[in-house]
């Protein structure tokens, strides 16, 4: 996944969750996303992409933006998708202020980072996907 979309003059395109469930389901027929996905390797990834650096886990980690552990829409893998693109410019905006770049992703971190952040919120009920 890219975020770079400074080279288009078109605005991209707000995903609601069914769009974004949808995208998942061809994607994972398309076997895009490695089925094995693993939490553990999320949570490293997480560190090593940078993401710590704006976002916290449980308190620990970069305060500019959402702390995953509480983060409201983190509850399924399409509403990861869906918030971290809709929130795509507004990290690209914060990028400058926090001295950290954005990483670009392949579908299999995605899985991993998905697998990573639903694992925060196990023990919850299952959250709504954002509309
Ligand atoms: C340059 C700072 C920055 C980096 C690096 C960054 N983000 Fe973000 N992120 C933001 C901002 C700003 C928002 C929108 C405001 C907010 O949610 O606090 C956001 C929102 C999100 C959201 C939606 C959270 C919510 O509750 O609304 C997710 C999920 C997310 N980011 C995932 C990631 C992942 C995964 C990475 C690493 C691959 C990452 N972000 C790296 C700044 C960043």
């Amino acid at each position: 996944m890219s975020w770079g979309r400074k080279e288009r003059c078109i605005e991209p395109p707000k995903l609601s969750g069914q769009d974004t469930a949808d995208i998942l389901a061809y994607l994972y027929t398309a076997h895009y996303f490695d089925p094995r996905a693993s939490a553990r390797r999320g949570a490293n990834l997480v560190q090593d992409r940078g993401c710590t650096g704006c976002h916290a886990v449980r308190g620990k980690g970069g305060r500019a933006a959402a702390d995953f552990a509480t983060s409201t829409v983190v509850g399924t893998p399409a509403s990861v998708v869906a918030s971290m693109w809709n929130d795509g410019p507004r990290m690209e905006a914060a990028v400058p202020k926090q001295g950290v770049a954005l990483p670009s992703l392949s579908g299999q971190e995605l899985a991993d980072i998905s697998a990573f952040l639903n694992s925060l919120h196990k023990r919850e009920a299952p959250k709504s996907v954002p509309k």
